[in-house]
């Protein structure tokens, strides 16, 4: 049980801050359903990430790496945005979070309500042809056809997310470069953050000087090392009592 005393703490610290930006990752999403990538239960547990999803895969057995694509695929369709996510777009809504720079490819952040978010590594609601460039969204593909093909020139489709292999996009990566050397303080979200360069982003709002402060049920590779404190708890449990605590220390 998270005591009120760390909430609180959590809440003057958004509150006394002139710019924070958050990282996301998958524990973020885990209370609305979908699987995160390590540990039990993870992704990566039942699909070996350099086999199925890597870019070379993509290219040349496209019917395998479309197996864990549509495995997701499926499982982001249904998935509504849980209390963690909505406290965080409320915390944008009263002018205490600038930027949500997320690893997540699930869409929710935008769901949830949030405006400015950088999709570090893409995102699976769209898709993109590898032969001709058609541009569609994720549900007009059957999800049931592998690989699923364009419906202009029946090239292999890629959804518009980044592979092992592949770079970050430029834009998403100077910004998010930017905002965390910007911030004064920067909440990491449910990330095991071993994953570069998204992991390096709480070293570089670190090293300018920022706060760190990570919210996840377990220790990670930030908590001895860069992390000025842990919450632990879970982000759709701990998020919505940090922003009821904002909101009463700013009098809304
Ligand atoms: P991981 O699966 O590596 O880590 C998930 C983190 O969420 C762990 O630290 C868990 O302790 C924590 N967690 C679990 N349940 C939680 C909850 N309810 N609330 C808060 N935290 C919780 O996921 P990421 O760090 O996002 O990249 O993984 C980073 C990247 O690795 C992904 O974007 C993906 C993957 O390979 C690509 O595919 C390019």
């Amino acid at each position: 049980m998270v005591l009120d005393a760390e909430i609180t703490r959590l809440a003057q610290d958004i509150v006394n801050a002139k710019k924070v930006v958050a990282l996301s990752g998958a524990g973020m999403s885990v209370e609305s359903d979908i699987a995160p990538f390590r540990g039990k239960g993870g992704l990566w547990e039942q699909y070996d990430p350099e086999e199925y999803a890597h870019i070379s895969t993509l290219r040349h057995h496209p019917e395998k790496a479309w197996i864990l694509l549509s495995a997701m695929q499926k499982e982001i369709v249904k998935a509504r945005p849980n209390p963690g996510h909505l406290a965080l777009a409320e915390l944008e809504q009263l002018g205490c979070l600038s930027t949500i720079i997320t690893q997540n490819v699930d869409g929710l952040h935008h769901v949830a309500g949030n405006k400015d978010i950088i999709e570090f590594h893409g995102n699976l609601q769209t898709v993109t042809c590898m032969d001709c460039g058609n541009h569609l969204p994720s549900s007009e593909i059957s999800l049931d056809d592998r690989p699923p093909r364009c419906n202009k020139c029946n090239g292999v489709l890629k959804p518009d997310c980044v592979f092992f292999g592949e770079a970050i996009p430029v834009d998403a990566l100077t910004r998010a470069h930017h905002e965390s050397r910007t911030c004064d303080l920067m909440l990491v979200l449910g990330t095991s953050a071993v994953v570069y360069p998204a992991a390096s982003m709480p070293e570089i709002a670190k090293s300018a000087g920022a706060k760190v402060v990570e919210i996840n049920p377990s220790e990670t590779a930030l908590t001895r090392f860069v992390s000025d404190y842990i919450v632990l708890g879970k982000t759709g449990e701990v998020l919505p009592r940090v922003v009821e605590q904002v909101r009463n220390l700013k009098g809304v």
